[in-house]
């Protein structure tokens, strides 16, 4: 249980459940971790769940320049160097046809989504390359993989960061960093009761009965499942692997 014994990671949407289950997979293999998030009541109360001497937060908007450098020299402080980024923190957004979706709704996913781990890249980067080592996981899903009627703004966005993973796969393996997607598709949570109410606001049952029937494996995934994919992607394990999408869906991308 210590394959990130004596790492650091910065970890957005680290209140949030795929966040919060990484954190906890984090600390138990021996990783000191800097949550960020919106939400500090979140923040406060999850971190309280983790060992105080492994845990710190910070509360930051990732789409927010100044907050996105914040998280980053909170990180420094307190652990002096960054060894994994776990860039996660998103948002669903509304679900409406194109014609539909209003155009400021479309702008905050693209911020949160894109524009926030554009930022994180950009801040943190810049550390891990002087140091010539570093393992950087984006959380991406299926919606970067496929379309879905209702969800342009986060399909797009989970689209988007699949560009900036390639891109900065590709700026920085010559200096030892590596970089790579994540792809969850359906997972129980809070997002997916979110978005089965926006697609069935009468019968979200159904939604989630219609979605667990395209898994080829039956069922909707746990968060913890998702943990035990970036946790491998973070450490050495995965010393080879770079600019690769990761994807963990029960199958529901096979065909
Ligand atoms: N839940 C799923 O089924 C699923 C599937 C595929 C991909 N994902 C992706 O996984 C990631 C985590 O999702 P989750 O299921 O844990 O959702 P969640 O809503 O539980 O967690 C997301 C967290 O991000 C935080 N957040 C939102 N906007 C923010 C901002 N501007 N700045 C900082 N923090 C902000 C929220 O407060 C929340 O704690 C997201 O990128 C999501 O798109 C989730």
């Amino acid at each position: 249980m210590n394959r990130l014994q004596d790492k650091t990671a910065i970890i957005t949407g680290g209140a949030g459940e795929i966040g919060f289950a990484a954190a906890r997979k984090f600390v138990e293999e021996g990783a000191r971790v800097m949550l960020v998030d919106l939400d500090e009541e979140g923040l406060k109360k999850k971190a309280g769940e983790l060992a105080p001497d492994q845990v710190q937060y910070i509360q930051a908007d990732v789409s927010q320049s100044k907050d996105v450098q914040a998280y980053v020299k909170a990180a420094l402080d307190a652990f002096g160097h960054i060894d994994v980024f776990f860039n996660n923190a998103g948002i669903e957004g509304a679900v409406h046809s194109i014609p539909e979706y209003p155009e400021e709704d479309f702008q905050k996913v693209v911020d949160v989504n894109v524009k926030g781990v554009f930022l994180g890249m950009k801040y943190v980067m810049p550390h891990m390359l002087e140091r010539k080592k570093g393992s950087i996981i984006i959380t991406s899903s299926v919606a970067g993989l496929i379309g879905n009627p209702g969800m342009v703004a986060y399909i797009t966005s989970k689209h988007a960061v699949i560009g900036i993973m390639r891109t900065a796969a590709a700026e920085a393996a010559g200096h030892g960093v590596r970089v790579n997607s994540v792809h969850p598709g359906v997972i129980d949570s809070r997002m997916m009761e979110s978005l089965e109410k926006g697609m069935n606001p009468d019968d979200p049952q159904s939604v989630h009965e219609a979605f667990s029937q395209q898994v080829p494996l039956g069922r909707y995934g746990k968060e913890e499942e998702i943990a035990h994919l970036v946790t491998f992607l973070a450490s050495d394990e995965a010393s080879y692997i770079t600019g690769s999408l990761y994807v963990a869906d029960g199958g529901m991308t096979i065909s």
